[in-house]
């Protein structure tokens, strides 16, 4: 292992209290006094309206625009008023259009911010293989490449590779992958989340977009005008709890189906099937289907693989013939597959069940409709109970707070100074 890699730094805290800006000639502050603590290793994603405050008050944490008023704090250093040279070194920076200097090699791009630190040049030089690894770029191919050489998704992982170059505990993203078609959109979203499960980076994430937001935020900040904070929570708390109007529209119609997004087949009941086998004897299947009532049965193939559906009178309509007795399956999910996937295969194949398979593709299992159904259900309720709980929770702890300030105020006495 490169030193580089045993020595990654993790993620930081970032401390934002009171954070503001305001741009000459303008009477209103672009971002108006946020406060909000990010634990280290989390992804926090900042969703809101174009023109809402998003990118300033991203800036703001590596200083690419100077605060109004406000301190930041990285890994409990207050960064507010430090070198922005050598802030670089704890926050990487990724942006739409991956921001590559188009003079540069894709190599040059990515040893910037090493280079400008003053890494030595053979260590610059295996860092950048190492990063065009990380992103899916073979260094061979791709390391004296021109940006304009590359596809608009190869940019934005080089964007990614150059942001990280430096090891940075904090990863700053603006709309990374704003540019690029939705397919591409997307494997770089899993990508993303492929990477921050190895480095555990503390990650902001600014989108527009609310599925996107779902997708990557451990945490989402919903921001309204001058970066107002009007909902910072899980993004099931807010799917299934928003906090007012302004939050319900951000997130859209269909709140309930993006739940299923965020729910592994696993995590619900696989049901047991019967099941056959090609090499069975013409009988036993027979039988299988008679005890099988009106339901269907499940014919696996030699591997155990899900091969075909049969019903009664299927055998008998094909002439006793396997071959063409049944229907074929067409769309089998995994226990990762997400309860979305699953409901997609319900839909498709009209008839109310998909199979779910393991490893090599061997059938496990069953999951049906009213499953799904019961479970989306079921999830739903404890999402609004927990939401509840949670906000009841913050209550409380204003309410300790503002009455241990009133008492501490009130004549320095034990109370106050205890709490
Ligand atoms: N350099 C600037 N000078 C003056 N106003 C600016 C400047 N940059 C941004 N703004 C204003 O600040 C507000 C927030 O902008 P921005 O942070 O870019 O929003 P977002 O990223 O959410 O779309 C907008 O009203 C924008 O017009
Ligand atoms: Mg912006």
């Amino acid at each position: 292992m490169p030193e580089s890699t045993s020595a990654a730094a993790t993620g930081a805290t970032i401390e934002l209290e009171n954070l503001t800006k305001r741009y000459p000639g303008n009477p209103q502050p672009a971002v108006d006094g946020v406060s909000m603590e990010i634990g280290a290793g989390e992804t926090v994603v900042f969703v809101g309206p174009s023109g809402c405050g998003k990118s300033t008050t991203l800036k703001m944490i590596n200083r690419l625009i100077e605060p109004t008023g406000g301190r930041i704090r990285i890994g409990g250093e207050d960064v507010t008023d430090i070198d922005p040279v050598r802030l670089r070194r704890k926050v990487g920076y990724a942006i739409q259009s991956s921001g590559l200097f188009p003079h540069m090699t894709v190599a040059q791009n990515i040893g910037l911010v090493p280079k400008m630190v003053g890494w030595p040049k053979p260590r610059i030089r295996s860092r950048v293989e190492e990063m065009l690894d990380l992103v899916g770029l073979d260094p061979g191919e791709f390391r004296d490449r021109y940006p304009r050489q590359l596809s608009g998704g190869q940019q934005q992982r080089v964007g990614v590779a150059r942001a990280l170059a430096a090891d940075p505990p904090v990863l700053l993203m603006d709309e990374p992958f704003g540019a690029v078609d939705p397919i591409t959109r997307d494997h770089l979203q899993d990508e993303l989340i492929r990477l921050q499960h190895e480095l555990h980076k503390t990650i902001v994430f600014v989108t527009h977009d609310f599925d996107e937001a779902i997708k990557l935020g451990d945490r989402i900040a919903v921001l309204r005008e001058r970066s107002h904070i009007a909902q910072f929570d899980t993004p099931e708390a807010i799917l299934t709890n928003p906090a007012d109007d302004f939050v319900s529209g951000f997130v859209g119609a269909g709140a309930a189906l993006k739940r299923l997004n965020l729910t592994r087949v696993g995590d619900v009941e696989i049901t047991d099937w019967p099941t056959v086998t090609v090499d069975d004897p013409l009988q036993h299947i027979i039988d299988r289907l008679r005890a099988a009532g009106g339901n269907e049965i499940l014919l696996l193939d030699r591997r155990g693989r899900p091969y075909k559906w049969l019903r009664r009178g299927d055998l008998m309509r094909a002439k006793g013939s396997l071959a063409r007795a049944g229907t074929l399956v067409h769309d089998t999910v995994t226990r990762d597959g997400t309860l979305r996937d699953a409901l997609e295969a319900v839909l498709t194949d009209n008839a109310g069940r998909v199979a779910v398979t393991g490893r090599h593709g061997r059938y496990e299992g069953v999951v049906d409709m009213e499953t799904l159904m019961n479970s989306v259900h079921e999830l739903l309720e404890a999402d609004r109970l927990d939401a509840l709980e949670h906000r009841h929770d913050l209550e409380e702890a204003r309410a300790d707070r503002t009455q241990s300030e009133q008492e501490g105020s009130g004549g320095f006495g034990e109370e106050g100074t205890k709490a």
